[in-house]
């Protein structure tokens, strides 16, 4: 696959950084435009309350109108494991398409077995607006964005690149943090590596937008970087490291990780494009598989 890299354009990107779940979102803007693009927003919950606000997406959409952006797409890099996406109220506030790659399919099954979902939880992707395939691309206002095919942490990872700025989603962490674990049902190391070194053979100063940072050994939280930092310093991946040392790496590692403590709404919500699910009354409900995950 030869993807259709454009290094002159630059768009403006604003980061949006949500503490609680140390999730970045963005707004990039076309510079040709006043059309802009969302990813991976986080809608907030209180898990024990079963409470949820919108703050952080509030903080997004009041950007959007205080520049007079028009909101073309809300891309999800992958179904998040960690937190709750804010797509479909960012949606009827301000429109856009919701989009997320085509192997999200992979993901609606797999999960509609562990939350025992019935017939009415459609596993075709259908929630979604638009289900992206490797290479595809769309507009946002003048602006080409293609999309790259990033699997191994979920099957439906996808790293979107617009000009010079690509959301990689989980598959690469800041260099001192590595990378994303592969160890969700339908993740995969070895995968996960491939998916990295498509990503490394994007140009060296292509700048790249982590979807989480954790500020590991008390640093600030940082979430952009490049190619050229990334393959040099990574600490997974960088220094050409094997695929081989790489899988063995990971695969010791992900088994000591506790499940991220938002997983169980995250999948329920982020499965349906971000809609909360509802009980036989209509009511917004959320399930607890017991013994399951
Ligand atoms: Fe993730």
């Amino acid at each position: 696959m030869s993807y259709q890299v454009n290094m002159a354009l630059k768009p403006e990107v604003e980061a949006f950084f949500d503490p609680a779940t140390n999730t970045i979102s963005y707004v990039v803007k076309d510079p040709a435009s006043k059309s802009c693009a969302v990813v991976d927003s986080v809608m907030d919950i209180d898990y024990a309350a079963g409470r949820i606000t919108y703050d952080n997406a509030d903080a997004i959409i009041e950007f959007i109108q205080k520049n007079e952006l028009d909101l073309e797409w809300i891309i999800e890099t992958h179904v998040h494991a960690d937190h709750l996406s804010a797509a479909p109220y960012i949606q009827d506030k301000l429109g856009g398409k919701i989009g997320i790659g085509d192997q999200i399919m992979v993901v609606q099954n797999t999960f509609g077995k562990v939350f025992n979902e019935g017939t009415e939880f459609q596993r075709d992707g259908s929630q979604f607006d638009a289900l992206f395939k490797d290479g595809d691309s769309y507009d946002v206002g003048s602006m080409r964005v293609f999309v790259i095919y990033t699997p191994g942490h979920t099957p439906a990872c996808m790293t979107h690149v617009m000009g010079n700025a690509a959301f990689v989603g989980d598959t690469l962490f800041m260099p001192d943090g590595g990378s994303a674990r592969a160890d969700f049902p339908g993740g995969d190391a070895a995968m996960l590596y491939q998916s990295i070194q498509k990503i490394l053979e994007l140009p060296d100063d292509m700048r790249l937008f982590m979807c989480h940072d954790y500020g590991p050994n008390g640093r600030e939280i940082r979430w952009e970087t490049t190619v050229a930092d990334e393959k040099a310093h990574n600490i997974h991946v960088g220094g050409g490291r094997s695929e081989e040392e790489f899988v063995r790496f990971r695969t010791e590692r992900d088994a000591t990780l506790d499940m991220p403590k938002l997983i169980i709404p995250s999948l329920q919500v982020n499965m349906r494009a971000g809609e909360v699910p509802t009980d036989k009354d209509g009511r917004p409900m959320l399930k607890v598989p017991v013994n399951t995950l």
